[in-house]
């Protein structure tokens, strides 16, 4: 597919027509081809967890038809696994698939910050953590362009709920923007510079993300270096000259040309700069270009396709809880209650749904994995009406009789989608009627969660003895379940988001989903962990949490603290032990304190994490570096990011509340003074050494009045005084401070 006889088309080639057409598809997937010069059009498709390559007579939004294709984990799924390695993988194997459906962008990965556990797409995202979540979609970008087909980091950005999204305003202080909800996106783009990047729909502070400049040219491009090209998501500019302003190339889907219209006037008009249009072309064409470097390849191996995601799926469930009961013995007395064990979910609703090229269900492949007839009754139905009694009753005549009892629930599909939020976190009545009356039998209940947001837990924890949440895993959810259950595989996933004892617990409670179009973050940047942490409160299950069939131990904690300021790095190691008798993998966490002057920072933060496999009896040596960014905050008064000089804490762990080992280093930090104006206030005169040096020598109260500058810049005089500018504390008369002079004392602190 050569574009063109003598190889790359440049933007000049094109009429500015044939440029402004570039700026727009062709139809609800494909860009527009310009043939005088023999460009062809490029396929974008969604995503993310498997390629939803719809046929000719399915181009409509929302259609669940689309070509089979492997329905690998979601992303929900995908967070809990922390292994990078592993999505690396499953992105290789989207990459051939794409290819060979002729498609040459795939539209995710999708990493929004999960901040409330009611956004309805949470199955979609990674982690509640951006330290998680930038390294599972950067391993996933990588994956999947090493087959030479692009993807599209989205929704970018603060798209974290599904109420009014295509206007709500999320309004979010700087510095909260920067170290959560911007934070993922700028390590996935700066370490796998994904070729595309997708604008979210919603405005931030008030402008549409599509339409701002800030943020799509100065952090996306000139902050973070982003060569790629921005997309709109489908439908989701308002302006269409304001958008190509703040730096969005191509508007999908098609708007039969409309818009490519306007651009064309304005541009006429005088009101857009030829060469912005010019610009948007020229990646339009790099994106091509690239694309057409990978020509289409072979069948992959579905089945093989299929395997990986078996085993994928097996490295993501989250054993939450199990006094011994798991794993099931091959032989043991088992019963499976629960129409989700026969009837799985497998994703959620919406864009990403993908017609999956196979299907395993729990209930045969439990049976399969076991050898066993194991017996089975449905329990509830899935349309969520109210507890069926001659369905529970079957269900515990079977339960009475098995030692063992494996309870499947979960949230029905209508629970959650794309396009609406869900409005609490309860199991369906029905389901939770099935659970009591089995656990009333005194069978040892083993119940198996499947779901795309969090469920409440804290109502029925006490009734099980074990707890497997599987979220949402993709086609191949049979096999892994039965891997899991009868121990052919040892669980080693963690959660990426806290389960919360009630939803009422949760940091934006208050503020979720907003009111009038706007969405307040009054939480800051305490989201997830660093909110329960921050209070102390108590939850179901905390961040980081998952357990395994193997024990491990943590020993002789090193820190090595390396260079300053912008050069600092720690080095932690630790030994780590399979004190067990199965192999097992842990994830080994590092978790950050470090506390700060100038802002309020979370009690810990996630700023390293490997995952390890471990014979039983076998150690190893692990090593995380964290670089100075990882010790860092956002300081909005000098717009950059800074490390405090003094004490930080770096402990390592199994989550985020089983804390092995603790350590203390002493760093010298980036030490970059706040700019002192006259307009700063006493305390802040007062802190800044050279402040200080010039006020004591300026505050010259007369020799008889008993005063002294001394007097003035004491603790006691500072707490009631210090917030006063210096420029109006100055026209005290007892201030003793010549007014006129004060520029001249701030150029002197400034220079020293
Ligand atoms: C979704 C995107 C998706 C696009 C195309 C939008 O509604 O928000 O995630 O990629 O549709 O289907």
């Amino acid at each position: 597919m050569p574009n063109s006889d003598n190889g790359r088309i440049s933007a000049d080639q094109l009429t500015l027509v044939e440029q402004a057409s570039l700026a727009s598809g062709a139809t609800l997937w494909e860009t527009k081809p310009v043939e005088r010069v023999g460009l062809r059009a490029i396929r974008f498709s969604d995503g993310p967890h498997g390629v939803r390559r719809q046929g000719s007579r399915d181009e409509y939004v929302g259609s669940g038809r689309s070509e089979p294709a492997t329905c690998f984990p979601p992303a929900v799924a995908l967070g809990s696994s922390w292994d990078p390695a592993l999505l690396q993988r499953m992105g290789v194997a989207l990459g051939r698939e794409a290819r060979h459906l002729n498609v040459q962008v795939l539209l995710g990965p999708g990493i929004n910050i999960k901040r409330s556990p009611l956004c309805g797409r949470n199955f979609e995202y990674l982690s509640e953590d951006p330290h998680l979540s930038g390294r599972l979609g950067a391993a996933l970008i990588d994956g999947v362009q090493s087959q030479g087909v692009g993807t599209s980091l989205k929704h970018f950005a603060v798209n974290n709920q599904e109420t009014d999204r295509q206007r709500v305003s999320a309004d979010v202080d700087e510095r909260t923007l920067r170290e959560i909800y911007l934070a993922a996106f700028e390590y996935a783009v700066t370490q796998a510079q994904p070729w595309t990047v997708m604008s979210s729909y919603n405005r931030i502070n008030g402008t549409y993300s599509a339409e701002n400049r800030w943020l799509l040219t100065e952090i996306l491009r000139e902050e973070w270096g982003f060569e790629g090209l921005v997309v709109s998501d489908w439908g989701g500019v308002d302006n269409r000259v304001a958008a190509l302003r703040a730096g969005l190339d191509i508007e999908m889907p098609t708007m039969g040309g409309s818009t490519d219209a306007l651009l064309l006037r304005a541009v006429e008009e005088g009101n857009l700069a030829p060469e912005l249009l010019e610009a948007m072309a020229e990646r339009v064409l790099a994106l091509i270009e690239r694309a057409a470097a990978a020509p289409a390849v072979s069948a992959p191996d579905l089945a093989a396709h299929h395997q990986l995601a078996r085993e994928i799926a097996g490295q993501c469930a989250v054993l939450l809880k199990n006094d011994g009961v798991l794993p099931l013995a091959g032989d043991a007395s088992v019963a499976v209650v629960g129409e989700l064990a026969c009837t799985p979910r497998i994703q959620g609703a919406g864009s990403s749904q993908v017609t999956p090229a196979f299907l395993d269900s729990p209930l045969d492949e439990m049976r399969a994995v076991s050898g066993q007839e194991i017996p089975f009754a449905a329990g509830y139905s899935l349309d969520g009406g109210p507890p069926d009694p001659e369905l529970e009753a079957a269900a515990v005549s079977l339960a009475r009789a098995a030692e063992i009892t494996v309870v499947f629930l979960g949230l029905p599909a209508p629970e959650e989608s794309e396009g609406y939020d869900r409005t609490h976190i309860d199991l369906p009545a029905n389901q939770l009627s099935l659970l009591a009356a089995v656990a009333a039998t005194g069978t040892r209940v083993v119940v198996v969660l499947a779901n795309g947001g969090l469920v409440k837990l804290s109502d029925w924890d006490h009734q099980a003895h074990a707890i497997l949440e599987s979220w949402l895993l993709g086609q191949a959810v049979g096999g892994a379940i039965a891997d899991l259950l009868f121990g052919v595989v040892n669980p080693s996933g963690k959660l990426a988001e806290t389960i919360p004892i009630r939803l009422e617990d949760t940091p934006s409670y208050l503020n979720f989903p907003g009111e009038q179009a706007h969405v307040r973050y009054g939480e800051g940047v305490f989201v997830g962990y660093r909110h329960h942490d921050a209070v102390g409160g108590a939850v179901s299950y905390p961040f980081g949490h998952g357990l395994s069939y193997t024990t491990f131990d943590y020993q002789d904690l090193g820190l090595t603290v390396r260079g300053r300021g912008e050069t600092l790095a720690v080095a932690v190691t630790a030994r780590l032990t399979n004190t067990g008798t199965r192999s097992g993998r842990e994830v080994v966490q590092a978790y950050v304190s470090a506390p700060s002057r100038a802002v309020r920072r979370p009690p810990r933060e996630l700023r390293g994490f490997r995952k390890v496999e471990l014979a039983p009896g076998e150690s190893t040596t692990v090593e995380l570096v964290l670089p100075w960014r990882d010790l860092a905050y956002y300081d909005v008064a000098l717009h950059r990011w800074s490390v405090d000089s003094g004490a930080v804490t770096i402990a390592l762990g199994a989550s985020s509340r089983d804390l092995r080992l603790t350590g203390q280093v002493t760093v010298v930090g980036t030490e970059v003074a706040p700019k002192i104006t006259v307009d700063s206030t006493l305390a802040e005169w007062a802190a800044h050494p050279a402040g200080r040096n010039v006020l004591e020598r300026e505050m010259q109260p007369p020799a008889d009045s008993g005063e002294s500058a001394a007097r003035f810049l004491s603790e006691a005089s500072l707490k009631t005084v210090g917030s006063f500018p210096l420029s109006r504390l100055a026209r005290f008369p007892g201030a003793h401070l010549d007014a006129a002079r004060l520029e001249e004392f701030a150029e002197e602190v400034n220079a020293s």
